[in-house]
């Protein structure tokens, strides 16, 4: 495990999933961290079990706010005077086929998973270019493929890509780094739970369980797999065997994806 001593990380969607189990990765590694998200008691309780004041704090974030994504940062300041790492990692889904979903529904993906990212950025960028520091990117498989029945999800995570790209370019000159992780299905998290479940979900089908897809990894996988990035920063990493499978056959052949996501999609509906 990399050293991350005297290092200051927020991690947004922290509460649950892939972000808690960062924000404990994080911790093991020495480092200081800022733990947002809207759950304000999961986020205490969080924040206690992992030292307390001195090595963590609670502070509860609605990213799809800017002005809570610039109070986040700024208490983070406050608190530790400094930021290293920023991990964007809050995020919904909104699941169904695109022709049933209600109005809102897009602008709603968008507001958490894309300008939420932007916000925090923004807010944390004069400090990341002090400690010449690291923005990690949490987008998905979907982003870089497109996938059925979770369009705008796919297009919320495809335009965080492109925007990260973008981003990299940008703050080279200033030593920042901008890392995106794709992590393929994650098992034991509350994504769908938590999301918008429209006609023709997959994430809901009363009396068909839904089964693991091959590859799925854990959510303390995907964490350490996003520790291991922030240290060595490249461009952009695609997590499990599976996923990296099916981005390099999307960019060999990708009439074979598509043709396997639209037989697919007909078993399942
Ligand atoms: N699960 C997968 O298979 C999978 C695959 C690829 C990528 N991802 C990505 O991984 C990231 C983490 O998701 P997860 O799988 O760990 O699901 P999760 O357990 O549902 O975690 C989502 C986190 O985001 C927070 N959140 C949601 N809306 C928010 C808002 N408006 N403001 C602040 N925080 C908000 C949630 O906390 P509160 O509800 O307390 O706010 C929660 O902590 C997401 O960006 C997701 O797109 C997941």
């Amino acid at each position: 495990m990399s050293d991350f001593r005297d290092q200051v990380i927020i991690i947004t969607g922290a509460s649950t999933g892939i972000g808690r189990a960062t924000a404990q990765a994080f911790r093991r590694a020495g480092a200081r961290v800022v733990l947002a998200a809207r759950s304000e008691d999961v986020l205490r309780q969080l924040a206690h079990e992992l030292g307390g004041p001195e090595w963590a704090i609670a502070v509860p974030t609605d990213v799809s706010d800017a002005t809570q994504c610039e109070q986040l940062v700024q208490r983070a300041v406050e608190h530790f005077g400094r930021i290293d790492v920023l991990v964007n990692n809050a995020g919904m889904v909104v699941s169904g086929l695109f022709e049933f979903l209600q109005p809102g529904d897009a602008e709603m993906q968008f507001s958490v998973n894309f300008f939420g990212t932007l916000y925090c950025t923004q807010a944390a960028l004069p400090f990341l270019k002090q400690s010449r520091g690291v923005i990690v990117n949490v987008s998905s498989v979907a982003g870089l493929i497109g996938t059925p029945t979770t369009s705008v999800y796919s297009a919320s995570k495809a335009a965080m890509n492109a925007w990260a790209r973008a981003l990299r370019a940008e703050l080279r000159r200033y030593g920042v780094g901008v890392v995106t992780v794709c992590p393929y299905f994650t098992s034991g998290v509350q994504l769908a739970q938590k999301g918008i479940l429209r006609q023709g979900s997959l994430h809901h089908r009363p009396g068909r369980p839904r089964r693991q897809a091959p590859g799925t990894q854990t959510a303390d996988e995907v964490a350490q797999a996003i520790v291991k990035a922030t240290h060595r920063r490249p461009r952009i990493v695609v997590l499990s065997w599976a996923g990296k499978w099916i981005w390099r056959l999307d960019r060999c052949c990708p009439w074979l994806i598509d043709w396997v996501m639209s037989w697919g999609l007909n078993r399942l509906l």
